[in-house]
């Protein structure tokens, strides 16, 4: 089993933010996460916490509905990305942090979003004690991660085969640490990643998961990637 702490995933991706936002485009272009979210939960005059926030793609649009949102990131690029793309929107606050060691007080949030976050958590133990400190009583938890049913888990295994079973690995952790929650409900959603074209398909993936992975993108013209996400919800 790979470890889970050192998958370097997206790591080259997230130097060069810029690169993120058209890529998160083609990752879901029917923005059938934010639709889920938004119907999950009423975000209205909310305090909203964005773990791993990256380049904002989720603050933002939130923060038209809510009445405050927090966005934590700990990689400098993305934070300095971020923070240009918000400068005038005045109810988003960016602060450098991750999501082992939350600058805020306890009971502050009403809902705390990890959105493809979770697996860069080094500790997964202290990131979940700490986002159930920070959100207040009945406050709602909401994490979105690979299902691993999908061409996902197909194309890592590709290049490792020892990965095996990680996304569900990952996604088990979680409901492991959200034991302490009062209610916990789980949704799956079919999403396809849909490539321009074969040369970008390639190129991501190859970035993403690795070069034999883009090799088999290549062979097969995968331009569309079946993306299956795991939607978590709980209520502390
Ligand atoms: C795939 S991006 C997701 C960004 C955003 N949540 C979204 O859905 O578009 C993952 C983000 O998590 C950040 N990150 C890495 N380690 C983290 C940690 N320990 N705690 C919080 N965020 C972390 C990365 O820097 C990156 O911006």
């Amino acid at each position: 089993m790979a470890d889970l702490s050192t998958f370097e995933e997206w790591k080259s991706i997230y130097k060069k933010p810029e690169r993120y936002d058209p890529l998160t485009k083609w990752l879901d272009p029917t923005e059938i996460e934010l639709k889920t979210i938004l119907n999950l939960i009423d975000l209205k005059d909310k305090t909203i916490l964005d773990v791993g926030a990256g380049t904002g793609r989720l603050a933002i649009p939130i923060s038209e509905i809510a009445k405050k949102v927090c966005a934590i990131e700990p990689h400098e690029d993305m934070i300095n990305y971020m923070e240009k793309k918000v400068v005038e929107i005045e109810n988003i606050e960016v602060k450098r942090a991750s999501a082992e060691d939350i600058p805020y007080p306890d009971d502050f949030f009403d809902v705390v979003i990890c959105s493809w976050v979770i697996q860069h958590f080094k500790d997964f133990k202290k990131s979940f004690s700490e986002i159930k400190r920070v959100l207040n009583k009945n406050g709602i938890l909401l994490v979105v991660y690979n299902n691993g049913d999908d061409d996902w888990e197909k194309l890592t295994l590709i290049e490792d085969p020892n990965s095996k079973g990680i996304f569900q690995k990952r996604y088990k952790n979680v409901l492991k640490e959200l034991k302490g929650f009062q209610t916990v409900k789980t949704k799956v959603l079919d999403s396809f990643i849909t490539f321009p074209n074969i040369q970008i398909a390639e190129k991501i993936i190859r970035e993403t998961r690795g070069l034999e992975a883009a090799k088999y993108v290549r062979e097969n013209n995968m331009l569309k990637i079946l993306n299956k996400m795991f939607i978590v919800y709980a209520k502390k």
